[in-house]
Parts: C-alpha cells; sequence; structure tokens
C-alpha cells in the first residue's frame, strides 16, 4: 500500500475535468448527470461510438469488482480503449513519497506512472483507499489528489480515502429513476451496519453527500460510537439547506426507518478507528443487532434497500431482505455502467 507520509496537496486548479468528488460538479451539471445516466439505461444503441477513438487507463490500487467492470463495460459501450492496469500485480509497484530513495521493493514513482499515462490516455480512472491510520491525509484524499497533480488528462475517482463519486452519481441516477426527478421531500435513512472489519468512510460520506445534494430529508443512523467525520456531517448538512433537505443524526434506527422512502446501508468504522482501534472494535462488536432485517425495512414506506456492495449477507443484511420485495442494491450497481458512460461524456466534453 502507498504511504500517506507525504504532504497532501492542495485543490488542483486546472481547466481538466477531475471528478475527484460529487461536489466538483456544478448543480447543473449534477442534475444533467443524473438524468443522463436514466436516458442511457434506456438507450438501446448503449452510446455506442460516441466516445470512439478515446483511450481510458484505469488503475487500481485495490479490489474491486463493480467498479473495474462496469467502468471497462462503460468505455466499450461508448467505443473507446481501456487498458487496466493493477500497481504491483503485472505492472510495477508504485512509490508515492516526495523525495524518496527508491531503493527498495518500488520500481516506479507515481509522478511517472501518472506522467506517463497521461501521455497514453485521455482520461485515467484511479482507484486509491484510505490509509486507515493517518486520519489528516485521509480526511484530505491526499492521495487522489497527488495522482490528479501528476496526471495531464482529467482524473476520475475511483473510491478514495474519502469519496466515491462514481457511486454517488450512480445512486442518485437509480433514486432519479425510482422517486422521480424531484427529490426533495423524499427521506433516507443512512444506517450503520455491523461488519467484521472498520471500513473506512468514502461511501457513507458520498451517499450522505449525495442525498443531501439531492434535497432529500436524510438521517444518519448509527450507534453512538460510529459518528462521521463532524466536519462533513457539516458540510452536508449547508449542501441540503442549500438544496431544500435536511441532515440529522439518530442512535435509534428503529425510529429512524420509520416511513422511510430508502434504507441505505453501510458499515464503517468512523473517527474513532483511527483514535482508538480496540474501542472501535469492541464497540462494532457489540452493535451486531444493527444488521438489516425485513422487520426494519417493514417499518419504512415500501423503502427501498440500497448498498453499494459488496454485502456480507447475515451480517450486513439478511438475505430475506437481500432476497426480498425492497432490494434494490442489483438496480443500484447496475448505475454505476450507465452512470459512468454519462460521466465519461462529460469528461471528455461529448455533451
Ligand atoms: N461499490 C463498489 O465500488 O464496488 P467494488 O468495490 O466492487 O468496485
Amino acid at each position: 500500500m502507498p504511504s500517506t507520509s507525504s504532504s497532501p496537496t492542495s485543490d488542483t486548479t486546472t481547466d481538466l475535468r477531475h471528478v475527484l468528488r460529487i461536489d466538483d460538479f456544478s448543480d447543473a451539471t449534477w442534475d444533467a448527470l443524473r438524468r443522463s445516466a436514466v436516458v442511457h439505461r434506456r438507450d438501446e444503441t448503449r452510446g455506442a461510438g460516441t466516445a470512439a477513438g478515446r483511450s481510458l487507463g484505469l488503475v487500481f490500487m485495490n479490489p474491486s469488482l463493480r467498479t473495474r467492470t462496469s467502468m471497462e463495460g462503460a468505455a466499450a459501450h461508448l467505443g473507446a480503449h481501456h487498458t487496466t492496469l493493477v500497481p504491483g500485480d503485472g505492472s510495477w509497484g508504485l512509490e508515492w513519497e516526495e523525495g524518496a530513495v527508491m531503493d527498495g521493493d518500488a520500481a516506479e514513482h507515481v509522478k511517472e506512472a501518472i506522467g506517463v499515462l497521461s501521455r497514453y490516455h485521455d482520461a485515467l480512472g484511479v482507484r486509491v483507499f484510505a490509509s486507515g491510520t493517518n486520519y489528516a491525509a485521509d480526511t484530505q484524499d491526499a492521495l487522489i489528489r497527488t495522482i490528479a497533480d501528476h496526471a495531464t488528462v482529467p482524473v476520475v475517482n475511483l473510491e478514495s480515502a474519502w469519496a466515491h463519486p462514481c457511486q454517488g452519481l450512480s445512486d442518485a441516477a437509480l433514486l432519479t429513476e425510482r422517486l422521480g426527478d424531484d427529490l426533495t421531500g423524499k427521506s433516507v435513512v443512512l444506517s450503520w451496519a455491523p461488519h467484521p472489519k472498520p471500513l473506512p468512510m468514502a461511501v457513507p460520506n458520498t451517499a450522505l453527500r449525495t442525498a443531501a445534494r439531492c434535497g432529500m430529508d436524510v438521517t444518519v443512523a448509527r450507534p453512538e460510537t460510529h459518528a462521521l467525520d463532524p466536519d462533513l456531517m457539516a458540510e452536508a448538512q449547508s449542501v441540503a439547506d442549500a438544496q431544500g433537505g435536511s441532515v440529522t443524526t439518530s442512535t435509534d434506527q428503529d425510529a429512524a426507518a420509520e416511513d422511510a422512502d430508502v434504507v441505505y446501508a453501510k458499515s464503517w468504522g468512523g473517527p474513532l478507528m483511527y483514535e482508538d482501534p480496540t474501542q472501535e472494535a469492541e464497540a462494532r462488536a457489540a452493535h451486531a443487532d444493527w444488521r438489516i432485517t425485513e422487520a426494519l425495512m417493514a417499518r419504512t414506506r415500501d423503502g427501498a434497500f440500497m448498498h453499494c456492495l459488496p454485502v456480507r449477507r447475515n451480517v450486513v443484511a439478511d438475505d430475506a431482505v437481500l432476497d426480498g420485495p425492497h432490494a434494490a442494491h442489483l438496480d443500484q450497481a447496475e448505475y454505476r455502467l450507465h452512470a459512468q458512460k454519462a460521466l465519461l461524456q462529460h469528461v471528455w466534453g461529448l455533451h
């Protein structure tokens, strides 16, 4: 895994259409993209040929099923070429440290790797997860910003420490399709769920920001110990206020689910996993009853069950939920393909 000890870089101020967080989109672009994704899902031509001759470079520092295959599929549908690299597994292991004396295992510095890939491709998609140990670097998304600083073509964040914009846009498109174009007044519960491991915050951060951006009423339901980052919560509150929505917090999962339109389940370690991993593990183990059950879903207003996947059955959510009438997680995963076609067209200025 890359080190996170290098200084976080500042926001990249170029005219490149980097997509590092959903906040990189203007309101007009955000609405156009979620609508475009819905159109792509219905488009029998599959966007064929609209990006013919373009080339997409994909770099995965961490495992993926959906993001990798849906980005490759999106490029194929649009007629673009793609290359996928896994550093250290078929391509050179990368050094991230500025000024490093590279006498260890890493054969290539990220500066050269991203610089070269920028010469070959018209956009780069990069996945690089949180360190899980350096909170300051993770909250500032230091690694994906380093990538953007070294790239000379647009960079699409395929999940970083703090954000997963492709997931957010896909989720917004699914919500638009299911609940209507105007999502103001619709309610979503972002529910913490149990997990054997302390998971990072990119997805819950993005799910919260996505719902706020759509003007929804969001309740973050979680045990007392598993708050999200307070600055992130304040930012989401501000976004929701501007969009006619709201953000509230609850430690009562049952009450939060009452009459909800959506239950979005996700596990996260929260700031506590950085501050006191032992206490976080104990608290996580003590809240196994936060698993998503049919009884919980029955409290909703015929609510949709969402999860970004992968999901651990009967730990995060029961089989009865995942195989039952509330389940929307496969549609949600399918939307990755359609949303990323819209996203690539945006990044390449094709609409
Ligand atoms: N939701 C998501 O990003 O899935 P993968 O980790 O499989 O890409």
